[in-house]
């Protein structure tokens, strides 16, 4: 109880007079709970007895404790936190945004020590604090929503990437980090060469598959796609059984291209190259290379309903599917970020739901004064409406972005 109640008076902002000893304590009951747990190395009653101290200093003497116990993911979170001043001050006015923060931020270490310093302050607090009872780990219903809270993250990547390059090893690693949460980028096909070679919709189909190999997004999930791999994430939330819960596209062609990317490089672009040559709406290049399948020319738009193999169909353009209407309207929040520079995706609105109208190859529509958003045929007004959907800008050509623009469009809607 004595620990509860200091943890209630950092709650409240009024740091004085916390029983240390007894906050350690409650951690030290906690580490009983880590294999192998050392009773001599952890042990700590030669710390400050009862005194004043501050949040900072809490969060220091945390560190060593930490480090004494060979807690390393714990220490690594809390040097970090101790070096984002505008984190600690945050957290000094609202402690459950900073066991929040460890919490998540432990699920991204592995679990080499057990428990992390975070979970075992949550552990000790959670049922007798109103304020974090919702992450309680002691339930069975409180596992389940530490699990899923806040929600991992799953990253597609664009044309002719791969999960195996740099750039988007770097960016899933990033996003993870500063989420504080599991983050994947999930591979379709074999990379680079199935962005082109593998028609649109089985595309979806092998991320959907390959969604379900890992048990982190079982109870949920947000999506991140740069480019074509902002389709997938959508598709992801209409096609498959999974939960989805933010999407977040940079750049990605929603309402299609009126002309496909140049395949510039690599041996699979002279296939590519070959392939198209024999009609963009024919079966086998719809069925065969990804680009065609989100292709709309505005002049011929019958033809495209009649064809398109997926966008079309992904748009509800065809015909309604209720399946994929229900899990667009179910999105949470649907974040269109347009590049204002874009050279590649034509024409640029698309990205964020706005095309030509159509018969008219320069009269562009707004998302919301198109027939698709009118209709409602997908929910795009059902979602607009419920100021669901978050319109961003990045300044700059396609994908050209950094880790500030990041912090800005994409971070924000990881951590909720
Ligand atoms: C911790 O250290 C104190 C004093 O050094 C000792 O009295 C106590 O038994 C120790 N506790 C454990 C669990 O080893
Ligand atoms: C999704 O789940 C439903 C019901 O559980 C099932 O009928 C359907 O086949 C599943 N679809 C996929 C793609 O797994
Ligand atoms: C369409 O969206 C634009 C930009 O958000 C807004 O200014 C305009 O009022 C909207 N039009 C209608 C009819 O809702
Ligand atoms: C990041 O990109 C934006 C937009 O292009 C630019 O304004 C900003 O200066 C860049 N920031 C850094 C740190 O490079």
């Amino acid at each position: 109880m004595k620990l509860a109640f200091a943890l209630l008076l950092l709650i409240s902002s009024q740091a004085t007079d916390i029983d240390y000893t007894s906050l350690i304590s409650g951690m030290l009951e906690g580490s009983q709970l880590i294999p192998p747990y050392s009773s001599t190395k952890c042990n700590l009653s030669q710390s400050k007895s009862s005194e004043s101290i501050s949040f900072t200093t809490l969060i220091i003497d945390s560190i060593s404790f930490s480090k004494a116990c060979g807690w390393a993911s714990a220490t690594k979170t809390l040097s970090m936190f101790l070096n984002h001043p505008s984190l600690l001050s945050k957290a000094e006015e609202d402690l459950n945004t900073f066991l929040k923060f460890i919490l998540y931020r432990s699920k991204e270490d592995p679990r080499t020590d057990g428990f992390t310093l975070g979970q075992m302050l949550e552990y000790r607090i959670a049922s007798l604090s109103p304020f974090v009872n919702q992450f309680t780990a002691k339930s069975e219903e409180g596992k389940r929503k530490l699990q899923s809270s806040p929600y991992p993250i799953a990253v597609f990547h664009g044309l002719g990437d791969c999960c195996c390059f740099p750039g988007m090893i770097e960016f899933t690693k990033y996003l993870g980090k500063e989420a504080a949460t599991f983050a994947k980028c999930v591979e379709v096909g074999d990379g680079p060469a199935s962005s082109w070679l593998m028609g649109f919709q089985k595309q979806v189909n092998s991320a959907c598959a390959n969604m379900n190999k890992y048990p982190e997004f079982q109870n949920g999930v947000n999506v991140v796609g740069l480019s074509q791999g902002g389709l997938i994430a959508r598709a992801l939330a209409e096609m498959c059984n999974i939960t989805v819960h933010n999407v977040i596209t940079m750049g990605g062609p929603h309402m299609g291209v009126m002309s496909i990317p140049n395949c510039e490089t690599g041996f699979y672009c002279d296939i590519f190259n070959d392939v198209i040559e024999l009609g963009v709406y024919d079966s086998f290049v719809q069925e065969n290379t990804g680009p065609a399948g989100y292709f709309k020319d505005p002049l011929t738009y019958n033809e495209y309903l009649a064809k398109s193999e997926f966008l079309a169909a992904a748009n509800n353009e065809k015909s309604i599917n209720t399946q994929y209407a229900n899990g667009f309207k179910a999105i949470n929040q649907l974040v269109l970020i347009e590049f204002t520079e874009d050279t590649v995706v034509d024409p640029k609105t698309s990205e964020q739901f706005g095309y030509f109208k159509i018969g008219s190859k320069k009269d562009l529509l707004l998302y919301n004064q198109t027939d698709d958003y009118i209709n409602d045929i997908l929910g795009l007004k059902t979602l607009d409406e419920q100021g669901k959907i978050v319109f961003e800008y990045i300044v700059g050509n396609h994908l050209q972005f950094n880790n500030s623009e990041v912090q800005r469009t994409v971070i924000p809607y990881l951590v909720n």
